[in-house]
């Protein structure tokens, strides 16, 4: 399973990249702007540094465009950028005809804004590097987020589809638990879900007993 971090936060990127089980990065329009991050020159050298941060990890750069020629022009400008980066475009019928052209020319893509089975059977047809379903919007819906993921990748082993299940919307620890549960290829999150998965009290209380141990048979 590959962990990818969802923010734009330098600090946080390079926080987990120093854990040494950093495979990538997502971003999302809205995670630049909260970043304060503006102007298209600003944009593009954001998405540099975090390559440059995440040596080797794929890094999704969002689209902002909507119509096909747009989004093509937009999404090889993002991937001539550099090699890591994996052009995200949204789940809407233009999206679909800009990454089936984008597989075609060997760019890699990231289908994002995914809510649906069928929609994750598009993404996969059009050929598609991750397609991203959220799940914590899911669950804000009182539907199943992470019942999806199974059903995909299920769907994805059935007929033998190479797109990778990236969970996104991952809101906390047991989200990143339960997908690997499932089996999802990549989750994608927030630092705190990441750092949640090292807890256990026990582990504490043991490794504070081996460290008195070792140091009364010391004395
Ligand atoms: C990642 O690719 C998505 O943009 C992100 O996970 C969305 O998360 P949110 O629902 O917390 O905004």
């Amino acid at each position: 399973m590959k962990f990818f971090i969802d923010t734009a936060n330098l600090d946080q990127i390079r926080e987990a990249q120093a854990l040494g089980v950093l495979n990538g990065v997502t971003t999302n329009p809205s995670l630049m702007a909260k970043e304060g991050i503006k102007g298209e020159e600003n944009i593009l050298q954001h998405y540099k540094t975090i390559c440059e941060i995440v040596k080797g990890g794929d890094i999704s750069a969002e689209v902002i465009s909507t119509t096909f020629n747009e989004m093509v022009a937009e999404g090889k400008k993002l991937a001539a950028l550099h090699p890591q980066i994996v052009v995200k475009v949204p789940m809407i019928k233009d999206g679909i005809k800009a990454i089936k052209h984008f597989t075609e020319l060997g760019i890699k893509t990231n289908c994002t804004l995914v809510f649906s089975l069928g929609q994750a059977l598009l993404a996969a047809k059009a050929g598609a590097t991750y397609v991203s379903p959220f799940i914590g919007r899911l669950d804000d819906v009182s539907t199943d987020g992470v019942s999806l993921i199974a059903e995909m990748v299920a769907m994805y082993q059935f007929y033998g589809f190479k797109t990778q299940v990236l969970a996104a919307s991952i809101r906390h620890t047991m989200h990143i638990i339960d997908c690997a549960k499932v089996g999802a290829d990549v989750i994608t999150a927030p630092l705190s879900a990441i750092l949640g998965l090292f807890n256990h009290p026990l582990t504490d209380l043991g490794l504070e007993k081996f460290l008195a141990d070792y140091k009364k048979s010391q004395s």
